[in-house]
């Protein structure tokens, strides 16, 4: 591994893998909801990187253990995301007509039947870590941590709580440390959860867990600083969403509160902090290595 990794085939290595499993997990089935099951799967496949559930097998492996056996929660993850995507797109909150390069859910549907893909996809999502129960027998506490971890890191203490944050903060002056909080929260907390769960999951030492969860939070903190960034500078047929928005939201960024070359500055420190947390880790943690350098020159 190491300068020999390919980090573009092991993504879409993954990416596979993750896309097959969704498929079995959420299946299309004909009935009288059928336009739901419709939305729900057109938000999910329409595109998307595959982060959070890639982030997840890596820190299983990272930690000696198996990613397949992570598969489950790793979809989960994604469920999750991908509700909180068509919710974060609906005209009452970011009012967002493009996602994934295609019609956001309520543009393609509805607002309604976005709003009711969302939770489809929140449920489904705990359905499918309760489902993966068999694979944990004997080790039943494991899946229950991680099912804690999963449900703070995406309810009203981590990505919703944010999200109001976020929407409060729209138009206002907020500080540094203010900002902080909303991308620790609206954005770090489900990446800090996907990560920790697969360390868990794999069999981590305590010691491992803690020193994988403060990664996942430098993680986080910095993809959502990039992700900010992306708005000023990205364009849109490589980043799949509309460019430009933040500004014209009135949002609270970290470009707008320290300029492009601080928040710059800041993102590539949380990187060398993200791989400082790896240290200790052999070989098996150069997936997690790539993906923290991956975010500074990320353009999707
Ligand atoms: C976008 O997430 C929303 C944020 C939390 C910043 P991603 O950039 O991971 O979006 P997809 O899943 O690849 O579409
Ligand atoms: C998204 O933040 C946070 C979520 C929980 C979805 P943004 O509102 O900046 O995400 P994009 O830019 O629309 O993808
Ligand atoms: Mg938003
Ligand atoms: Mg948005
Ligand atoms: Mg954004």
């Amino acid at each position: 591994m190491g300068a020999n990794f390919d980090l573009k085939a092991y993504l879409e290595e993954r990416r596979g893998m993750v896309n097959q499993a969704l498929k079995a997990y959420l299946p299309q089935v004909r009935g009288p909801a059928f336009r739901l099951n419709q939305a729900m799967h057109y938000s999910l496949f329409v595109g998307g990187k595959r982060l959070r559930p890639i982030l997840c097998l890596a820190a299983a492996v990272a930690v000696g253990g198996d990613a397949g056996e992570a598969l489950p929660v790793a979809c989960a993850l994604e469920m999750i995301h991908t509700y909180s995507l068509i919710h974060d797109d609906l005209p009452a909150m970011d009012d967002d007509d493009l996602r994934r390069g295609q019609p956001t859910c309520h543009k393609q549907f509805d607002e309604a039947t976005a709003i009711l893909a969302g939770d489809g996809l929140l449920t489904a999502a705990f359905h499918t870590i309760a489902a993966a129960a068999p694979r944990f027998e004997g080790r039943e506490g494991v899946l229950l941590e991680v099912l804690q971890t999963v449900a703070a890191a995406a309810g009203y203490q981590g990505m919703v709580g944010g999200q109001m944050l976020d929407l409060l903060a729209e138009g206002r002056q907020v500080t540094l440390k203010e900002l902080e909080t909303i991308h620790r929260h609206k954005t770090g907390a489900l990446l800090t959860a996907a990560v920790r769960a697969g360390a868990l999951m794999g069999g981590g030492s305590r010691a491992e867990v803690t020193l994988l969860t403060g990664y996942g939070e430098k993680f986080g903190l910095t993809f959502q600083i990039t992700d900010d960034l992306l708005d000023v500078e990205g364009e849109a047929a490589e980043m799949g969403k509309a460019p430009g928005m933040d500004e014209k939201r009135q949002k609270a960024t970290y470009p707008a509160v320290l300029g492009l070359e601080a928040t710059r500055e800041w993102a590539r420190r949380l990187v060398e902090e993200a791989l400082t947390a790896l240290k200790p880790f052999k070989e098996r943690a150069e997936p997690l290595r790539e993906l923290a350098r991956y975010l500074l020159v990320r353009r999707a």
